[in-house]
């Protein structure tokens, strides 16, 4: 008798019943095969291709400097990997910000050559045109407020975001703003428990927190970071699932030692 294994792909629709029926969406970051392979198969809802890439893969200090086409090689990496989950890809600083029509391209370069299922934007109603533009073309957008690491030179410091009652109302505009606009979800990083909690049962549309509290529809993590493969990185928010920095160093380390003792190779690992 043949067994049905056909994988049935995470969709935006999918995420949307979830928090339809209150079943919490895992979103986690991968940026290269290998890694996405084993958070597919983790089960994970959304993997997200971020512009964090530009931190934890290339050392830079910000996402600024990542490019578009640095990011389509990773989103293209991770989706072939991904059997399972939806795959979503950041619009890198500069791709987006300068016209709609810029925007849209961007989108489109990242949809057709990486073959990913949508993209993330930061912002709100500012970016209103660019995000209407690219929904028009058939291609799914998630949001993302908050503290949007992209403007990190405006806001001068990564602490939480929306403590004042002028930002928090903003947020509270701009998640209604990119609900109605089309969006499929909204990432929510780094703001308080109880505002996020207002906004994720003001919209019908998922809510992803990262640093956001208990409240949101989701939780997504950069994948370094809750590996512990980031040493020296441990934000109140993060939860380290395993401390793989150690793990590796250890490994390598004993590698190093088996070399030059020349107990590695044996007899049995030569032809
Ligand atoms: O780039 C990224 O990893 C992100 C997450 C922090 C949400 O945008």
């Amino acid at each position: 008798m043949s067994v049905n294994k056909e994988i049935k792909r995470v969709t935006t629709r999918t995420v949307q019943e979830m928090k339809m029926r209150g079943e919490k969406v895992s979103m986690l970051t991968a940026y290269d095969y290998s890694l996405a392979t084993i958070v597919d198969d983790a089960g994970v809802d959304i993997i997200l291709v971020g512009d964090s890439a530009s931190n934890v893969m290339a050392g830079h200090e910000t996402t600024l400097p990542i490019t578009l086409d640095q990011m389509i090689y990773h989103a293209a990496s991770v989706v072939r990997a991904a059997k399972r989950a939806l795959v979503i890809v950041d619009l890198p600083f500069g791709s987006y910000q300068g016209n709609s029509k810029e925007a849209l391209n961007s989108a489109i370069r990242i949809m057709k050559e990486s073959g990913a299922h949508g993209v993330k934007l930061e912002g709100g109603i500012e970016i209103a045109e660019s995000v209407t533009r690219i929904l028009a073309a058939g291609i799914p957008v998630m949001g993302h407020l908050g503290l949007t690491p992209q403007s990190i030179y405006k806001f001068g410091t990564y602490t939480v975001r929306a403590k004042e009652d002028a930002e928090a109302q903003k947020l509270r505009d701009d998640s209604l703003t990119l609900q109605e606009l089309g969006c499929f979800g909204i990432v929510l990083e780094k703001i308080p428990a109880l505002l996020a909690k207002e906004v994720t049962e003001s919209l019908s549309i998922p809510t992803v927190g990262i640093g956001a509290g208990q409240h949101c529809d989701g939780q997504v993590l950069v994948i370094h970071d809750m590996l512990g493969i980031n040493k020296g990185f441990k934000p109140r928010f993060l939860r380290q699932y395993a401390s793989l920095y150690d793990v590796m160093n250890d490994a390598i380390k004993n590698y190093v030692a088996d070399v030059k003792s020349a107990d590695f190779p044996n007899e049995k690992e030569q032809y």
